[in-house]
């Protein structure tokens, strides 16, 4: 994918603000500081278009990304204990709206750190995901801090406790590791062709 004209083309909190030209979306959900911002700017080739923070709750509107003919869609992290109830409320809103209302949306990938089981709240979400006829793409983050070798068993326990039915859907992803870009590239665009 060519991303020499990368841009931010809307910030939204609700349907008003979303962006109307017609062109697919695959937006990236996830518990906070799981790396959604991070996973964009590396699929886009930048350090720093998608504002990242290793404080939990950095993103907190929809950010609408074009690509080309294409947009990446980060959506606020979910699960961020230090926020009150109320702001809590407002961005499952903030999600769960865009998620409802968006005709254009190819995919919802899931977003999980390969480290760590699958919160219930990750479970409520892709059982969601799923059941709103997404694929059930899961991409497991920060593939760097966990040695080769010892992978394959932390992937399993995030596909035990999800419940992903084939182990195809599991993607590994790391920041560091530029050959990632270009395989997530080829699924992304074999999902667009489809
Ligand atoms: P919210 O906006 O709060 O929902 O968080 P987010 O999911 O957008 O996370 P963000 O991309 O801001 O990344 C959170 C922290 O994780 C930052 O300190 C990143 O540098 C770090 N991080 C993200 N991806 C990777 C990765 O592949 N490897 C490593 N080692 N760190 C990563
Ligand atoms: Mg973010």
């Amino acid at each position: 994918m060519k991303t020499d004209k990368v841009y931010l083309e809307k910030v939204a909190v609700d349907p008003k603000g979303y962006p109307t030209e017609p062109c697919g979306e695959f937006a990236f959900a996830g518990r906070s500081n799981v790396g959604k911002s991070s996973f964009i700017n590396a699929m886009v080739r930048r350090k720093n278009l998608a504002r990242t923070s290793s404080a939990p709750g950095k993103t907190r509107t929809i950010n609408f990304y074009r690509v080309a003919d294409l947009r990446l869609v980060d959506l606020p992290g979910y699960g961020y204990a230090k926020v009150s109830k109320s702001e809590r409320n407002s961005w499952a809103g903030i999600i769960n709206t865009y998620l409802e209302a968006r005709e254009n949306l190819l995919e919802v990938l899931l977003l999980v750190d390969i480290r760590h089981k699958p919160s219930e709240l990750d479970v409520a979400m892709y059982d969601y995901i799923v059941q709103s006829g997404y694929s059930g793409l899961v991409i497991a983050t920060k593939a760097d801090k966990v040695a080769k070798g010892q992978r394959a068993r932390h992937l399993k326990v995030i596909a035990d406790t999800l419940g992903v039915k084939e182990r195809s859907n599991i993607l590994t992803f790391s920041t560091s590791e530029k050959q990632n870009v270009e395989d997530m590239w080829a699924i992304l665009e074999d999902i667009v062709r489809f």
